[in-house]
């Protein structure tokens, strides 16, 4: 007997894409939807499930973008779902700063127990990863009682306005929407690929710039995404991180991990910061921490985070009870299932994958990442310029593969699948991939 509900587990391209329903809504979407709000991929998503997204069609797309890096343990994650029908049922707000309910409770012990360190810890709860950052600041300055915010470059932060001036780069994210906030420095980091230098070099390099240009007496904080998320998957050298963390420490600046992207168990540890032996002073964590539901959280030492006024800090939805319930039902999943396994898997069978692809297109010039967050990079081997990765993307998905770019020069393709996707679609989707690199390069 046919198992009818059984989920979808390959691709299948059945109209020409957009279909028909998608570009009926696209229609509808332009007129009421601000153009600067755009789509990747111009289909309408109907359901997904695991790695596989289902359009308004009935086509169907191995997905390798995971909503930028969201839906972490699948879309529609079956303990997921569970959690958040239960949780419905019995709250779904009261605010935590008026009436308590113990899921929040329960995140904030998680995160204290599987964010890097032993120290005392404490955490509370906003609706986004720009809002974590925000708050990741003001925590510092007012600990501090300095001004400065220190981050480096190739950066991405969010979309509000402190986030955006913290942006590497200005365009899109904060043209002609000035003023931008004041006291923003933006220091060199490391980036083997282009500045060639080891990490010790590197952490020399970027003390230089914030004793010279900040001054450590007014820097409140170094925020730093221990693997750059926008960027295009960049990956400091060895012995960078832990070396600024020490010269932090030495000069009472507060460093932040905004493991925003790169957290809970995205890169094979449950945060990045682990692969380079960093224990931050504070850790953002938002995107895959609820399993697709609209959670981030703060994470710092107890005397850092203890030393807000009652009131500094908050907000209405934060830490929304349904949230929480699906947060709690994450991490039970990375012992349960092995989420910090399942990304090395993917690792192994994506990552010399991707070096074929390297071995048989020459304009691939590095393939670089942890676990399952992994990028390549694009250069042009005769002029050396940067090659926008779009058109390869746009090719993928009309073939049914959703892959996302990145990349201060959107030269870079990042693969961020969910950690439920099987080998065979990790391979699928890597055929689709390589004819899409040639077909766009061929015509170049
Ligand atoms: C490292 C990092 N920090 C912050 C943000 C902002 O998060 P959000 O879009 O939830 O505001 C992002 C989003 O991509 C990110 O990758």
């Amino acid at each position: 007997m046919t198992d009818i509900a059984a989920p979808a587990v390959s691709r299948s391209v059945v109209t020409e894409i957009p279909g028909p329903n998608s570009r009926a809504l696209i229609e509808r979407k332009a007129q009421a939807v601000p153009q600067a709000i755009p789509h990747q991929l111009p289909v309408f998503v109907a359901s997904a499930h695991d790695a596989i997204i289902t359009d308004v069609d009935g086509n169907r797309f191995i997905d390798l973008g995971c909503g930028i890096g969201v839906t972490t343990v699948g879309h529609t994650n079956d303990a997921v779902v569970e959690a958040v029908r239960e949780q419905v049922g019995k709250l779904t707000h009261s605010l935590f700063g008026t009436t308590p309910y113990e899921p929040y409770v329960r995140v904030a012990e998680y995160l204290a127990a599987h964010t890097p360190g032993d120290h005392h810890k404490k955490s509370f709860f906003v609706n986004s990863g720009s809002e974590a950052v925000e708050n990741g600041v003001k925590i510092a300055r007012k600990f501090t009682g300095r001004r400065a915010v220190a981050v480096v470059e190739h950066g991405y932060h969010g979309r509000t306005n402190l986030t955006m001036t913290m942006n590497y780069k200005p365009a899109p994210y904060a043209t002609g929407m000035g003023p931008l906030a004041s006291d923003i420095f933006h220091a060199p980091g490391s980036y083997p690929l282009q500045d060639g230098l080891n990490g010790a070099d590197a952490a020399e390099r970027t003390q230089y710039y914030l004793e010279k240009h900040v001054g450590v007496s007014d820097l409140a904080c170094l925020v730093i995404e221990p693997i750059q998320g926008e960027g295009g998957f960049i990956v400091p050298a060895d012995g960078y991180l832990p070396a600024m963390q020490e010269w932090c420490t030495a000069n009472g600046v507060v460093m932040i991990a905004d493991e925003v992207q790169s957290g809970i168990c995205r890169t094979g540890r449950t945060f990045a910061s682990e692969h380079f032996d960093w224990v931050p002073d504070m850790v953002l964590s938002a995107k895959g921490i609820a399993g697709g539901m609209p959670l981030a959280g703060v994470t710092g030492r107890a005397e850092i985070m203890d030393s807000v006024h009652v009131g500094g800090i908050g907000g209405t939805f934060g830490g929304n009870p349904v949230s929480c319930a699906a947060a709690v039902a994450v991490f039970e999943q990375i012992e349960s299932r092995d989420l910090n396994a399942e990304a090395q898997r993917i690792e192994r069978v994506l990552r010399p994958l991707l070096d074929g692809l390297a071995e048989r297109h020459p304009e691939i010039i590095e393939v670089r990442g942890k676990g399952a967050m992994l990028a390549l990079e694009f250069i042009d081997p005769e002029s050396g310029a940067p090659i926008a990765t779009g058109p390869i993307s746009e090719a993928a998905g009309r073939d049914g593969v959703l892959v996302l770019t990145a990349g201060t020069d959107y030269n870079v393709l990042r693969f961020l699948p969910s950690l439920a996707i099987t080998d065979e679609q990790l391979r699928e989707a890597v055929e689709v991939i390589d004819r899409a690199i040639e077909s766009v390069t061929s015509a170049a």
